[in-house]
């Protein structure tokens, strides 16, 4: 882990409050896992705000030398907003890479990731990282939003052979529906080895439902406040299923990534 000044490479706005963020690092971050998380300085000045929890969206490297790590965020109060006016050479102080990520098992071959919103940030990242392993033809990404402006990284998952699956809530881009939908038919005709999943926690509730249902495997990324990353301050703490033995679990240091049973939702 590593406490230090990253410069900020490029800051670029997507649109409807999106924004893509590279930082140059040390090279700590060179072994960094799909689903870790940054704690990142969002302003400097008079009135400082708490960093603010990031999940790593991909690794940058440049001729096989790492460089640095890539942010996809959504300007949601005013940390975010302040992070958004952040230039090209700016310096944040950043802390990372912090906590669990998702975990591959032998045998994993036919994976479906569902990814809610900004909750594509870390997935990305996971595909890139597990695309030698899995059978390409058999996974699937179902990638759902408000409006086809929520709709991120498409074109990053088509490229990569898998075929994706797009609902909104309002219609303009996909199916009209939850992607809970297709999940849930694509479950019952073609159970996965296991599905990866990162979005709004009542997403994330009903994609556990699935994976019981379907008796298949599920890793769940889910968000908390934090205040400082690292299990000092208990802040972040969520209840654990009963039946898993864990009363409380504190996102920081036992996730951001859980097995879904291990949740109580
Ligand atoms: C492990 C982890 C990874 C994350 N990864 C990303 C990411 O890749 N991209 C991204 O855009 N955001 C991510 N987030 C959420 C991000 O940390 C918050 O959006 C950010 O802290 C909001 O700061 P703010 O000052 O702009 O908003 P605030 O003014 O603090 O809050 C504005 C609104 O957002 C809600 N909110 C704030 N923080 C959270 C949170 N952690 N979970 C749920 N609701 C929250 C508040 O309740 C409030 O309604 C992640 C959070 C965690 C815990
Ligand atoms: S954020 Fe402080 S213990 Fe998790």
């Amino acid at each position: 882990m590593s406490n230090e000044l990253a410069r900020v490479q490029w800051n670029r706005p997507l649109g409807a409050g999106y924004h893509h963020l590279c930082l140059s690092t040390s090279e700590a971050y060179a072994g960094a896992r799909p689903g870790q998380f940054v704690m990142l300085e969002v302003a400097q000045g008079p009135a400082p705000l708490l960093r603010r929890p990031f999940s790593i969206h991909r690794r940058l490297a440049e001729g096989g030398a790492h460089r640095g790590i890539e942010i996809l965020f959504k300007v949601v109060g005013d940390g975010t907003a302040r992070l958004a006016r952040r230039d090209v050479g700016d310096r944040l102080a950043l802390l990372g890479p912090l906590g669990r990520g998702f975990v591959w098992r032998d045998g994993y071959r036919r994976v479906y990731l569902a990814a809610g919103g900004i909750g594509v940030a870390p997935l990305v990242f996971l595909l890139e990282d597990i695309l030698p392993q899995i059978d390409r033809e058999a996974s699937a990404v179902f990638l759902g939003g408000r409006g086809q402006q929520d709709l991120l990284c498409r074109e990053e998952f088509t490229r990569m052979g898998v075929a994706v699956h797009l609902t909104t809530d309002d219609g303009s881009c996909g199916q009209q529906c939850f992607l809970t939908d297709p999940l849930e038919a694509a479950c019952a005709t073609k159970p996965p080895d296991v599905i990866f999943a990162c979005g709004p926690m009542e997403m994330l509730r009903c994609v556990a439902g699935i994976a019981a249902r379907h008796k298949v495997s599920c890793q769940v990324s889910i968000e908390a406040r934090m205040a400082c990353g690292l299990g000092a301050c208990l802040g972040c703490a969520v209840e654990g299923a009963a039946e898993a033995g864990d009363k409380y679990l504190h996102v920081c240091m036992d996730g951001p990534v859980f097995e879904a049973h291990r949740l109580r939702f």
